[in-house]
């Protein structure tokens, strides 16, 4: 019996960070034993809100790599490779606009807010609007079952499978309607508290941040501000110190001890930081060490990603064809 698909991927517009991790590396590391797993590296999205600077978009495919790499996804039995790379998913993708209104894209509530959020106004780039599309192709040139992502990419899940059902309906079942698989903290706060960690809003810590840089960010943590006094009672709902420590402490009884003292009043903020600063070292360190292997072989790992994106190749070749058998676009 052959192992059920999984296909993933990110944008390498800069380093991945523990929101990354909770929300999907961490489940691909667990499951790449059991399924047959495939990680994008998604230069072609990457480039749809930044065609300015492809220099950014170069040097980043290195550095996702090498937090793959590092967080334990295994090469030697995940494939990882390079969307652009890859001709059938810019194909399949022509042939999936055709499915798709555009009322449907301007719709799509992740397209909706990162539109406002990059402050396009009315000069909304074509390849912005459409890349829910591009990401259809990807996950379905891979024929996945199974896409871990964040909570913040369902909306593309459901798109995709809205695709899947359209063309199969209208031409042949070739496709396979994915399903997505979202972890249990799904969106981890930034460290300032106000909305998820990401890149682009400089609240994230990264996971090649030194030693030093991590207990920076910790120190200055979003936690409760009417916590003034170690005496005062404090609130552990919303502080950031304790989401992180629900999502990296193993030691949960501890965890609840300190939540139970935090709330009681007496519990100063620095105590549980430097309890997260040291979790966090912990959990970093062993990451820190690997990557630091890795960086040292840069041609290693474009091998790397030279052999898993030609494998990649075949793949989706294989699913295109089909694809346009079914289309009845096989003419010799
Ligand atoms: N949209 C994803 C992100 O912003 C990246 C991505 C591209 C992706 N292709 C994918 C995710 C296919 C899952 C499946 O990070």
């Amino acid at each position: 019996m052959s192992k059920k698909i999984i296909l993933t991927g990110d944008r390498p517009t800069g380093p991945l960070h523990l929101g990354h991790y909770v929300g999907s590396l961490k489940a691909r590391v667990e499951l790449q034993n059991e399924y047959d797993t495939y990680i994008l590296i998604a230069d072609m999205q990457a480039l749809t809100d930044n065609s300015n600077d492809p220099e950014k978009i170069r040097k980043n495919v290195l550095e996702v790599a090498l937090d793959y790499l590092s967080v334990g996804i295994n090469p030697k039995i995940s494939t990882i490779a390079i969307q652009s790379e890859i001709p059938a998913l810019s194909e399949i993708t022509m042939y999936f606009l055709n499915l798709v209104t555009l009322a449907r894209l301007e719709r799509n509530p992740t397209v909706k807010s990162e539109m406002k959020q990059k402050g396009f106004g009315n000069n909304v780039p074509a390849g912005f609007l459409m890349y829910p599309i591009s990401q259809a192709a990807d996950i379905t040139a891979f024929k996945a079952d199974l896409v871990p992502v964040g909570e913040d990419q369902l909306p593309m899940i459901e798109q995709t499978a809205e695709i899947v059902r359209r063309f199969n309906k209208t031409y042949k079942p070739v496709l396979v309607e994915p399903k997505a698989l979202i972890s249990k903290f799904p969106r981890l706060p930034g460290i300032e508290g106000k909305s998820k960690m990401s890149k682009s809003l400089g609240n994230a810590i990264y996971l090649s941040d030194s030693a030093i840089v991590v207990a920076k960010k910790v120190m200055a943590m979003y936690t409760d501000p009417k916590h003034i006094h170690i005496e005062n009672p404090g609130k552990v709902e919303g502080n950031v110190v304790f989401t992180y420590l629900d999502a990296f402490d193993p030691d949960t009884k501890a965890v609840e001890t300190f939540k139970r003292r935090y709330r009681a009043g007496g519990l100063g903020d620095v105590v549980i930081k430097t309890r997260l600063i040291n979790v966090l070292e912990k959990f970093l360190r062993p990451i820190r060490e690997q990557r630091a292997k890795f960086e040292k072989k840069p041609k290693e790992v474009m091998k790397i990603l030279n052999q898993g994106t030609e494998k990649a190749k075949i793949i989706t070749s294989k699913t295109l064809k089909e694809i346009k058998k079914a289309m009845q676009l096989d003419y010799f």
